[in-house]
């Protein structure tokens, strides 16, 4: 993980603390009240303000602020018209009536896939280990919380079937214990590669700026084989080599992307309630 330089922008006072923790953790400048018009350095902000926490380009031609929201926008829309248990991803973690495996996404994100597992019934634990993309996420779950229960009950018990984690994924698989292996084990970790939308394009350069590369990935699959009840799922752009080499027990191919399913036991009939 490097982190490359940048600001962390606080708007409003209403948002100090978190913005000043964030800073001290990053160890990067904390700045108030910025006009981030004619910034031209450094490259990237994170701002806090009355719209939430945004990782923002700096400079005249930048593309919008990045934030995660699960209420609007592109993860709403799925959510909606998405094609529910007959997506790949359900496929591949093994989601079908009867059966709802808890899922530890040990690579979160932004947490558009550990967010349709969820719609799809899963429990899902998400563990982050960049400060920024943490901060991120945090801030579009309880955004999705706090205004969930009054617009969309839906939604509401969607996100309540997601925990974040700030912790690097590395050091909690080697906590897990027979007691509580989780279900399924996903990996996304990062492939410098990946590109498509102008969307994916802006979200990646972002990611490459503030995450890097993921270059510990090889052993996360071998820790994550290790501690999965059924199977560990990792995704990967459609042409890239295995993680680590090792081929999968199967794999399911979408149009940029595809699934490496290593199946460790064969999953029951019934699994997890769904809860909804
Ligand atoms: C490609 S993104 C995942 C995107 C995610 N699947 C989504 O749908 O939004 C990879 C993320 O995994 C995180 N990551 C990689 N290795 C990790 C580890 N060992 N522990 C925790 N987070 C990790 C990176 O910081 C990065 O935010």
């Amino acid at each position: 993980m490097n982190i490359n330089e940048l600001w962390v922008v606080c708007q409003s006072p209403d948002f100090s603390e978190a913005a000043q923790a964030l800073a001290e953790r990053l160890g990067q400048p904390l700045k108030f009240d910025i006009d981030l018009t004619d910034l031209q350095a450094p490259e990237f902000v994170v701002v806090f303000d009355h719209h939430g926490v945004s990782l923002q380009q700096t400079g005249r031609k930048a593309p919008g602020p990045i934030r995660t929201e699960f209420a609007e926008g592109a993860v709403d829309h799925r959510r909606k018209f998405g094609g529910g248990k007959s997506q790949m991803i359900a496929k591949a973690v093994g989601v079908k009536a009867g059966v709802y495996p808890n899922v530890l996404d040990a690579t979160a994100g932004l947490g558009k896939d550990a967010f349709v597992l969820a719609t799809l019934g899963c429990t899902v634990q998400l563990l982050e280990r960049s400060p920024v993309v943490h901060a991120l996420l945090h801030d579009g779950l309880d955004r999705a919380r706090s205004q969930s229960p009054f617009d969309d009950p839906e939604l509401a018990g969607i996100i309540a079937r997601m925990e974040l984690l700030a912790v690097d994924s590395q050091n909690y698989l080697e906590q897990i214990t027979d007691e509580n292996r989780p279900d399924v084990i996903y990996l996304d970790p990062m492939f410098p590669d990946r590109q498509k939308s102008a969307d994916v394009k802006k979200e990646m350069a972002a990611f490459h700026h503030v995450v890097g590369k993921d270059e510990d990935a090889d052993s996360l699959l071998e820790k994550a084989l290790g501690k999965a009840n059924y199977r560990v799922v990792v995704k990967r752009p459609r042409k890239a080599p295995f993680i680590a080499n090792k081929t999968p027990s199967y794999q399911l191919e979408g149009k940029s992307s595809r699934y490496d399913i290593y199946t460790l036991k064969k999953m029951p009939e019934q699994l997890g309630s769904r809860g909804l």
